[in-house]
């Protein structure tokens, strides 16, 4: 076999213009613009690009137009597959009313795929709960994932896409049942014996390898900002982040994380609770981020 070569890319976090700023120092849409000049820098043209959801920052029909208009202007001329999955940012209906000529649902309710490339499958599920921080696949989703694994399986394997990660990104932090997918065993049940390739997740904003269920677990870091991998009681948002560049060579799956260029600088800073998060963005007992 030889080797296919393609980009993850992570938690673009999109605001409405690319004037907007997110905690007023970073552009969503300059980050995606450094990943890009990388990937242009790059020897090997990659076969398709995953963007494993948080696509906009708060969901809504302006940050999708935007989105839609910096995919364009910046993945769309390596003329290869774009496939995008939600995140617990995204919004389902102001996505698909904003962008022109992505995948239809194979499932009523959740938006979930499947989707050829070359001899490989990729497979997008839809983790995403409405208001929620936290992630799930479903009952129903897990059976339509099952159903698509038991389909002639592809000749190079499967790729799985879903934003929530099914492990932790190490160090143990507090409320991380919040954090990673929470019906991983069902779907570690399900995986058992399958030939999938790997799980490509974002979401914690820490690029993060571990084993699970018989295939490997990758997050990306995110391409907006990124995450202290290592404070336990809080969530420290720092400028900067990264993407996977990944590659399949003799049916494994080699991660390489590379990082934006960016200055070390603090973007802001929250106290995190063991309570169950009341909506999308709100682990956050106390935001304790110093004044601009
Ligand atoms: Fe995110
Ligand atoms: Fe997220």
């Amino acid at each position: 076999m030889s080797a296919l070569t393609f980009v993850h890319l992570s938690d673009l976090h999109f605001t409405r213009s690319p004037d907007e700023l997110l905690f007023g120092a970073v552009s969503p849409r300059a980050m995606l613009q450094a990943a890009v000049a990388v990937i242009h820098r790059l020897e090997v043209k990659p076969a398709f690009f995953v963007i494993s959801g948080d696509l906009a920052h708060e969901g809504d029909p302006q940050a999708y137009r935007h989105l839609q208009e910096g995919l364009k202007e910046l993945l769309a001329p390596f003329g290869v597959p774009v496939l995008l999955a939600l995140g617990n940012h995204d919004d389902w209906q102001a996505f698909s009313d904003a962008m022109a000529g992505v995948p239809t649902s194979q499932l009523p309710g959740r938006y979930c795929y499947s989707q050829w490339v070359d001899r490989l499958r990729v497979i997008v599920l839809d983790s995403h709960l409405p208001g929620r921080l936290d992630g799930e696949l479903g009952a129903a989703q897990l059976a339509w994932l099952e159903q698509e694994l038991a389909v002639a399986a592809a000749p190079e394997g499967e790729l799985v896409v879903v934003h929530h990660p099914v492990v932790a990104r190490g160090i143990p932090m507090v409320g991380e049942e919040y954090v990673v997918l929470r019906d991983r065993d069902d779907l570690a049940a399900l995986l058992a014996g399958k030939r999938v390739l790997g799980i490509l997740s974002g979401h914690t904003h820490v690029a993060t390898t571990a084993q699970f269920g018989g295939t490997v677990a990758v997050t990306a870091g995110g391409t907006a900002f990124r995450c202290d991998p290592a404070l336990r009681t809080g969530l420290r948002l720092l400028a900067g982040g990264s993407f996977n560049l990944c590659t399949l060579r003799d049916a494994t799956l080699f991660v390489n994380p590379l990082p934006l260029p960016s200055e070390e600088h603090l973007l802001a800073e929250y106290q995190l609770s063991d309570a169950p998060p009341p909506r999308r963005a709100a682990p956050l007992l106390r935001d304790v981020s110093p004044e601009p």
